[in-house]
């Protein structure tokens, strides 16, 4: 190519180069001998000489989660038309102009009925008032779990090693904001008052908003999501909450992403068995415990048994916790048989003739849709 050359005289280049060099020598050695004092240095957990993050590509993580988030990605505006969201892409709305056209008479009367303003008189010809309120109870103890998903999610993505996991979080961060923006639509449309955080639900978010590192994988990812799968697994067949299928198939995602992770960049044994660490992820579990209890009158109301469903979500987070390296085989065996015996004692209390039973063996998600997702997870 003709371009025409400036000439720079060859002082003034090396006085630029022999200044940069010193100026790197100074800044990233500085750096280096505060963070070996462990007095602060280098901020930015990124070797821009190997151009990756911390920890390496970790191509893995990043096809398993972030690709895989991608081939998943759902729009509001397909799945829930009835919400005020505009979404989708010129190519998506032709797809779904076509679609529209090959339904039946029947299938086009529905979704018109669920693609208007009437989404709401369909809400109320299918539920009661109590029962609106009692969905919108329960709804709500996740959807402001999906504020503290999106907060923590988006300070996990800076604990994070390897640029697959940044990749990978970054998703969840995305989906999360999704989560909390058109869960909160959905709970507008039952036209109930949205009640506020309970205490339980604000010591279990809290805690795990405040819990150190890879603890917040623990506390975020396993713990809540978990409860918060178990609630979409067991919800998503009702009238009207169809959506809540997408919803569960992200968070599956979500609550094998410390498994994925943590087999790359597994636990130290110190982390593992040191006690105060695993006294702290006991302790993250506890208010659990008492939102089953809290929860009993609302789940009650829908035809659930709250304890049935706390020994199907205990199963469940133990399961993960364990994969995970959170948790030791003994640990989490512990941890089922003893929060069983908690729930016998709550139902031996409350309940007239209560026969003792294992209630982790309950299984509280519905329908086969949401089980085979679940398959995938817990059947690995
Ligand atoms: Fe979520
Ligand atoms: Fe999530």
């Amino acid at each position: 190519m003709d371009l025409d050359k400036r000439m720079v005289s060859p002082k003034v280049i090396s006085f630029n180069r022999t200044s940069e060099q010193w100026v790197n020598r100074v800044a990233r050695g500085w750096d280096a001998t505060l963070s070996r004092l462990h007095l602060g240095g280098r901020k930015g957990p990124y070797d821009d000489y190997a151009y990756e993050f911390e920890g390496g590509a970790n191509d893995g993580l990043r096809s398993k989660h972030y690709d895989k988030s991608l081939r998943l990605l759902w729009k509001a505006e397909e799945h829930a038309p009835w919400s005020s969201f505009r979404d989708a892409s010129s190519d998506e709305k032709a797809l779904m102009s076509q679609a529209l056209r090959s339904l039946t008479e029947e299938e086009k009367a529905q979704r018109k009925r669920i693609g208007s303003a009437e989404f709401r008189a369909f809400l109320n010809e299918q539920y009661t008032l109590e029962q609106k309120q009692a969905i919108v109870k329960i709804l709500s103890a996740i959807g402001h779990g999906e504020a503290y998903a999106w907060m923590v999610s988006a300070e996990v993505l800076n604990h994070v090693q390897s640029t697959g996991a940044r990749a990978a979080v970054t998703m969840q961060v995305f989906e999360e904001a999704k989560h909390f923006v058109v869960l909160r639509e959905l709970m507008h449309a039952f036209e109930v008052e949205i009640p506020p955080l309970s205490g339980w639900e604000y010591l279990l978010l809290e805690q795990a908003y405040k819990a150190r590192g890879v603890d917040q994988l623990f506390g975020m990812n396993v713990l809540i999501e978990g409860i918060a799968l178990s609630l979409f697994g067991m919800m998503a067949e009702m009238p009207g909450l169809e959506v809540l299928h997408l919803f569960h198939l992200d968070e599956s995602r979500h609550t094998a992403l410390p498994v994925n992770y943590l087999k790359d960049f597994p636990l130290s044994d110190w982390q593992k068995r040191n006690p105060v660490a695993r006294m702290n992820r006991i302790r993250l579990v506890l208010p659990a415990v008492g939102l089953i209890g809290y929860m009993e009158e609302a789940l009650g109301e829908i035809g659930i048994d709250a304890l049935d469903f706390g020994g199907s979500v205990i199963r469940k987070i133990s399961y993960l916790s364990h994969r995970a390296g959170f948790l030791s085989e003994g640990d989490s065996r512990s941890l089922v048989e003893g929060l069983n015996k908690a729930l016998n004692l709550y139902a031996n209390t409350t309940r007239d003739g209560h026969v003792e039973r294992d209630y982790t063996q309950a299984e509280a998600t519905v329908g086969d849709r949401a089980l085979a997702v679940e398959h995938e997870i817990f059947a690995a």
